[in-house]
């Protein structure tokens, strides 16, 4: 079975002090799964990574937020994917859509990130999702489509099999819309496709694919209860530690 995954973007969010205790609220609510399938992934600010991954135990990872393409030199300012696995990270998101629309990450960049990442030991959880008027114009496939084949589908088979897909329609995100569970699951299933096309049906078969934006509590069950959404990328909710805990409650219901 591929691994399901509850993820927490903290976004530019807490002190040290207030991540190190949000963390070690998520930790001690987290059940963890002896057989390794349901995963937690907490992605805190890079100033308290050390901090929360020296406080990570069985079944719970950290990850950076976004790394450099460059692994060092004359970048001030930057943080490489090598400093984020050494300071205990395991993953990086990549492509997340306030990375793409604030700081005007395009395509070449997040293919150049997403290298950084593998070669530097991190699984990137990758982020692909189209904007509100994009959706309007019924073009989400073809955008996403876009993005995956631009950014992510030069990886060898290999590689691939590292990374974490995250679906985040951008309407979506801290928005307090939600894609229908019918919306999430065909996309889901649009994006597996497209990796089996790519690579085959084991891959995809494979890989986890999250569901983010907007995602809390009360829609959790309904979205993870597809066949295609291995999780969720959870950005506000995941601020609070009961309601990521119960996400995480839902997610583990809907999956072992
Ligand atoms: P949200 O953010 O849950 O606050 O919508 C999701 C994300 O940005 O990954």
């Amino acid at each position: 079975m591929r691994t399901k995954i509850l993820a927490g973007n903290w976004k530019m969010n807490t002190s040290a002090s207030e991540g190190l205790a949000l963390f070690n609220e998520v930790r001690s609510g987290w059940n963890p799964d002896s057989d390794g399938i349901l995963i937690c992934i907490i992605a805190p600010p890079a100033t308290h990574l050390s901090l929360v991954s020296a406080e990570a135990e069985q079944g719970i990872y950290t990850a950076g937020q976004n790394c450099s393409d460059q692994d060092n030199g004359a970048y001030t300012g930057e943080i490489s994917a090598g400093m984020l696995k050494s300071v205990g990270a395991d993953f990086v998101i990549i492509g997340h859509s306030e990375r793409r629309s604030i700081f005007g990450e395009a395509n070449d960049v997040l293919k150049l990130k997403v290298d950084a990442a593998i070669r530097n030991g991190l699984s990137p959880i990758y982020c692909c999702g189209e904007q509100r008027k994009e959706r309007e114009e019924h073009r989400q496939e073809e955008v996403v489509r876009t993005q995956l084949k631009e950014e992510l589908f030069h990886l060898s088979a290999e590689d691939f099999g590292k990374v974490v897909v995250a679906y985040e329609p951008v309407w979506a995100i801290g928005t307090g819309l939600t894609a229908t569970p019918a919306q999430a699951q065909q996309m889901h299933s649009f994006i597996r496709t497209a990796i089996e096309e790519n690579y085959d049906k084991e891959i995809a078969m494979d890989t986890s694919i999250l569901y983010g934006g907007s995602c809390n509590p009360t829609n959790a069950n309904d979205l993870f209860s597809n066949e295609d959404v291995d999780g969720g990328l959870i950005g506000g909710a995941s601020l609070k530690s009961t309601d990521f805990l119960q996400i995480a409650k839902s997610l583990s219901n809907c999956v072992l």
